[in-house]
């Protein structure tokens, strides 16, 4: 099973009021009160819209792009009536070039994903994202690193093809991408966080880099 037949396999339980990846992680949450958010963002691999009450109230509009559209058709349940007409929905892939023009976007978030990705298309991606956003944009992100997932039976469950990256690796591909960008970057961790989807049970932590980035 690769990462995105699992990303796919997710069950989200209708009317269910948490979010289905958990509650925000306060890193990101205090770096979003330092962005300057405004215009329009991008939330990329939005899933359920956990990360969206961040951006709704300071920005014109928003793009959700998600893989995954129950995901997205889940994100849309929970908006008011005023807060769905800023928000548009895009299923899409972002390992494929971004349905979007050059320079189009103010922001973007991008959470719980992009560990997902081989530092060959990880950077191939932030391409992608450096192509759609404007000078002076700002990228709030995170990127899991030291990542367990364990078994009740206390075996480890590996998604097959996930990288597997430790504190300093991620830090370091990170400093490489943003070579040219000022960034904040903060350390922490997930604790415990059980996953029950369908047949698959596990308790996930990591440790997690979550970053304030603003482009040149
Ligand atoms: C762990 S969830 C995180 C969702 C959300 N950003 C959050 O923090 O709650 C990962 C999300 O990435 C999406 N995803 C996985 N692969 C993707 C891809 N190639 N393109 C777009 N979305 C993808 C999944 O559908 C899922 O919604």
């Amino acid at each position: 099973m690769d990462w995105k037949t699992t990303a796919k396999e997710i069950n989200y339980t209708p009317n269910s009021q948490g979010y289905i990846w958990g509650t925000l992680h306060p890193d990101i949450v205090e770096l979003a009160a330092q962005a300057n958010i405004h215009g329009n963002w991008l939330n990329l691999a939005a899933g359920d819209g956990r990360y969206n009450e961040l951006l709704i109230d300071s920005c014109e509009s928003i793009t959700a792009l998600d893989l995954d559209q129950k995901a997205l058709d889940r994100l849309a349940e929970r908006l008011s009536l005023p807060q769905r007409n800023k928000v548009k929905l895009v299923a899409g892939d972002i390992t494929t070039p971004l349905p979007f023009g050059d320079h189009q976007f103010d922001g973007c978030l991008s959470t719980g994903t992009l560990h997902f990705l081989k530092p060959d298309v990880l950077r191939t991606v932030f391409g992608e994202i450096f192509r759609v956003l404007r000078p002076q944009a700002s990228l709030i992100m995170d990127f899991a690193v030291d990542i367990e997932r364990e078994c009740p039976d206390g075996s480890r469950y590996v998604i097959e093809d996930e990288p597997q990256f430790t504190l300093d690796e991620g830090k370091n591909l990170l400093a490489d991408i943003f070579q040219n960008a000022q960034y904040d970057l903060r350390v922490g961790t997930v604790p415990d966080f059980p996953v029950n989807n369908f047949d698959l049970t596990y308790i996930f932590r990591c440790n997690v880099l979550s970053l304030l980035v603003v482009l040149p």
